[in-house]
């Protein structure tokens, strides 16, 4: 296997991934329709709800598509026409929920915060109580906006008690932190290939209650995002309906293997480990964070932008973007912030090498002390 030039992405996915993954994305051409690439996608669609504790209750939907399109397969397959949702909406993320649910014409009403602010679970308790048409409610789990983490497994425990059906955006969490749907038991979760699992981008994948099949048969409000349509082609053929990402698939294969390899309380460990480096580097370097550590997700920093005249974001970036690292803008945080992520095929090396190169920058740079 001939190494690739290894770059530091610290933006929170697509993320790094190993030379296994790359490598496996290279494999002799083979129509998607073929018996031996049918098995292949049926091993990935039961292996996906075993990251996150699915068991036999769980189903898994996969679609051509970055990770917006498993989030919108999930909003408009499963909202009935009579039904309306409750939008969590403290990020950027939660903010698409709301578009997706406006461009579908799909009744909701948002409980709205600032970006990096804690929904309060019985605001939400009382939104259920003042709306007895809510049937779903859609939330995001990690924040990546923010590196919230939200408080997902008691906006499930609610929802439960009430008979409404949670739809809970994974994509920055997934295979990266604990989520488990024994707990939480939500009716749908969705992510992508190209974050925690590590795989390359190209696919959305939706994990969902089987149960829930012959509810969602007559709701899609979209052709290609048909949760219920892709499930049913895949049970009768094998096949996806539409033509896949074939060599994405094998690299999904390749990151599933590796992720099983490494576990789930490896990869959480690993994670952690990086996020701490991260975290302990920056404060002595004195940089702030957007989030009092209760709510971190513990994978990804908001980093509050520094006060110095000669800070700027762009100069920064292209300093590292020069040495192999990649760093993340914010993205409409209550304070205007920059972000690092370890999500991905990083190391405590990495981050150290990355925290050593910020010491270079300030310097270099003439801010020296980061002020605010
Ligand atoms: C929480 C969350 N939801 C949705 C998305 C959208 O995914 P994509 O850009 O792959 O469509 C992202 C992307 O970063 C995300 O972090």
């Amino acid at each position: 296997m001939k190494p690739i030039k290894r770059n530091i992405l610290l933006n929170p996915g697509p993320a790094t991934t190993s030379d296994e993954v790359k490598w496996a994305l290279v494999v002799p051409d083979i129509c998607p329709r073929e018996k031996e690439f049918c098995d292949l996608m049926d091993g990935i669609k039961q292996d996906l709800p075993r990251v996150v504790n699915g068991g036999d209750d769980y189903t898994a939907v996969l679609f051509a598509s970055s990770g917006t399109g498993g989030v919108e397969a999930a909003i408009t397959s499963a909202v009935p026409k009579n039904g309306k949702l409750l939008i969590v909406e403290n990020g950027a993320y939660g903010t698409r929920m709301k578009q997706i649910a406006v461009c579908y014409q799909i009744p909701f009403t948002a409980y709205t915060l600032p970006y990096g602010d804690f929904p309060d679970v019985n605001q939400i308790k009382r939104m259920l109580e003042e709306d007895i048409g809510i049937t779903h409610i859609a939330i995001v789990d990690h924040e990546t906006t923010t590196g919230m983490r939200n408080p997902v497994a008691e906006v499930c425990k609610l929802a439960q008690s009430k008979q409404i059906e949670v739809i809970v955006d994974c994509m920055s969490s997934y295979a990266g932190l604990p989520v488990d749907l024994r707990v939480w038991q939500a009716e749908y979760i969705i992510s992508s290939s190209n974050k925690c699992i590590q795989g390359m981008a190209g696919l959305s994948f939706v994990i969902f209650k089987k149960n829930l099949l012959g509810k969602i048969k007559n709701n899609a409000r979209s052709f290609y995002f048909d949760l219920y349509a892709q499930h049913e082609g895949f049970h009768q053929t094998g096949q996806m309906q539409f033509t896949p990402p074939v060599q994405v698939v094998y690299a999904l294969r390749k990151a599933l293997d590796l992720f099983f390899e490494e576990t789930m309380e490896g990869r959480i460990r690993r994670y952690r480990n990086n996020y701490e480096i991260l975290y302990k580097g920056l404060e002595n370097l004195g940089f702030e964070f957007l989030l009092p550590d209760q709510y971190q997700s513990g994978i990804l920093l908001a980093i509050k932008e520094p006060c110095n005249p000669e800070y700027n974001f762009t100069t920064m970036h292209d300093y590292f973007y020069e040495r192999g690292f990649t760093i993340y803008p914010g993205k409409g945080a209550k304070e205007a912030t920059f972000r690092l992520s370890v999500l991905g095929d990083l190391y405590a090396e990495d981050i150290r090498l990355f925290l050593l190169q910020m010491k270079n920058y300030l310097d270099v740079s003439g801010i020296q002390k980061v002020a605010y």
